[in-house]
């Protein structure tokens, strides 16, 4: 039998044809080894928080590595690991303070997985397996990220062999699910949970894992108010544990350091990545409650889970590094005030363009939905790969963002996300704001 072919929508970030070689960056800057130059509107996929060819996180690197690059986990400890470990502790706040360190956003996503279950495990509560998650939302490539995420086109191919797992509608008020209002969709989504809940016996649920702001897979949608404290009590009272990925959403991108703090909500589990090591050296965390840890401990003695490369000290360092610049330099708030700028002058620079049906996002992380009508919000027929040909466009304009598709039903909807550095000068954000506008319009004139 031969297996069908499905034309991949959004299954990569590649330009079509051949791509260029990288050859060194600065600020928000990359230059390729042609000597094209190209300005960082996305920090790639919303991971060079500091931009490029920062000397301070070079140093930090370098001097870590001349002196050892990692001591193993289970013969040593390192002052970069401990300290940052602090520092994450602080920032994350109340009891959120323990951690597992790993390579990236996949595998901090299947830490928090796997601690949900070790610890319904050390409760006892065995039967507690399922996970829960939303369509439209985007956790990671390993297998276990990938059950839940509600990505169509890059799930289609392994389909049959991810865990089984419940994908409820995605909080979205600017693509409501069937008959619901805008107002209501943060209601009926938590209500929707409730159900599943229910309907599967609270018994048999580990945990419900989110974005609290969606992010590839969604095109950056923001939860409405008062959703995250909903699910919260939710997850409260049926003992089903809140995992929240903020691989893309956190570590200072959208107004706050950790992006539920915004909603005064605390999750039970945390994924991080992307800016916490803003892309100097591969590096994430599942951060948990000391609760969680207390218990765990108690009945296996340690956290079962973990990687060769676990705390990988010149990792640690390069994190370190990265995160004590944030806080110094106060680059949270930065971002935020930036991100409202942003978002002004890209709905002045762009929002009378007949294509573009929304602008969205929290701090500086923005999503641009393009529609082929803006009163039915009717999305453009996926053939045309819009956005892939904005992509395309952007990148010959010099602008490098982060555009996806599908994200209407899987395979519908054009989006496109801008994510700059934290560091970004007004006139550089004025700069990627020209460009996309320029890239916008000649990608309309072409349809
Ligand atoms: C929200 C979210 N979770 C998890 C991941 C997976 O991270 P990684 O690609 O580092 O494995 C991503 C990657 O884009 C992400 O956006």
């Amino acid at each position: 039998m031969t297996a069908p072919r499905q034309r991949p929508v959004s299954a990569s970030f590649s330009t079509s044809g051949a791509m260029p070689k990288i050859s060194h960056g600065e600020g928000v800057y990359v230059y390729d080894a042609d000597g094209n130059r190209y300005i960082d509107g996305s920090s790639g996929p919303a991971l060079f928080c500091l931009g490029h060819g920062n000397r301070e996180v070079g140093e930090a690197i370098k001097s870590q590595i001349d002196r050892i690059a990692h001591g193993y986990r289970y013969i040593f400890s390192s002052d970069p690991l401990e300290q940052l470990q602090a520092l994450i502790a602080e920032e994350s706040g109340g009891d959120l303070n323990r951690m597992i360190f790993v390579s990236g956003g996949s595998e901090a996503v299947e830490s928090c997985l796997k601690v949900a279950l070790q610890y319904h495990s050390a409760n006892g509560e065995t039967s507690r397996r399922r996970f829960i998650s939303r369509r439209r939302s985007w956790h990671g490539n390993t297998l276990g990220a990938l059950s839940v995420s509600g990505f169509l086109a890059r799930r289609t191919p392994y389909e049959g062999a991810l865990i089984d797992s419940s994908l409820l509608s995605p909080v979205n008020i600017y693509r409501p699910p069937p008959n619901v209002a805008p107002g209501e969709v943060a209601e009926f989504c938590a209500t929707e949970l409730e159900q599943e809940i229910e309907r599967l016996g609270a018994e048999n649920i580990a945990a419900f894992i989110f974005e609290p702001i969606v992010g590839a897979a969604g095109g950056v949608v923001p939860a409405p108010p008062g959703y995250a404290a909903r699910i919260r009590d939710i997850c409260d009272r049926s003992g089903v544990l809140m995992i929240a990925d903020e691989v893309m959403c956190g570590v200072g991108r959208c107004d706050a350091w950790r992006a539920l703090a915004v909603d005064d909500v605390t999750p039970d589990i945390m994924a991080i990545a992307k800016g916490l090591a803003g892309g100097y050296l591969p590096l994430g965390a599942a951060v948990f409650r000391e609760r969680l840890h207390e218990r765990i401990l108690e009945a296996y003695g340690e956290v079962i889970s973990g990687h060769t490369y676990t705390g990988h000290t010149t990792a640690c360092a390069a994190g370190l590094a990265v995160q004590t610049i944030i806080r110094r330099d106060r680059l949270v708030r930065k971002a935020s005030a930036d991100g409202r700028y942003l978002r002004e002058r890209l709905g002045e620079a762009i929002g009378n363009l007949d294509f573009v049906g929304d602008i969205r996002g929290r701090g500086l992380f923005i999503g641009i939905e393009l529609v082929a009508d803006r009163e039915t919000k009717e999305p453009y027929d996926p053939e045309l790969q819009l956005f892939a040909r904005v992509r395309a466009r952007a990148f010959a304009n010099g602008l490098i963002c982060y555009p996806t598709g599908g994200n209407v039903d899987g395979r519908r909807g054009d989006h496109v996300i801008l994510a700059p550095p934290y560091t970004a000068s007004r006139a550089e954000l004025d700069e990627i704001i020209d460009k996309m506008a320029t890239t916008l319009r000649q990608v309309r004139e072409g349809i």
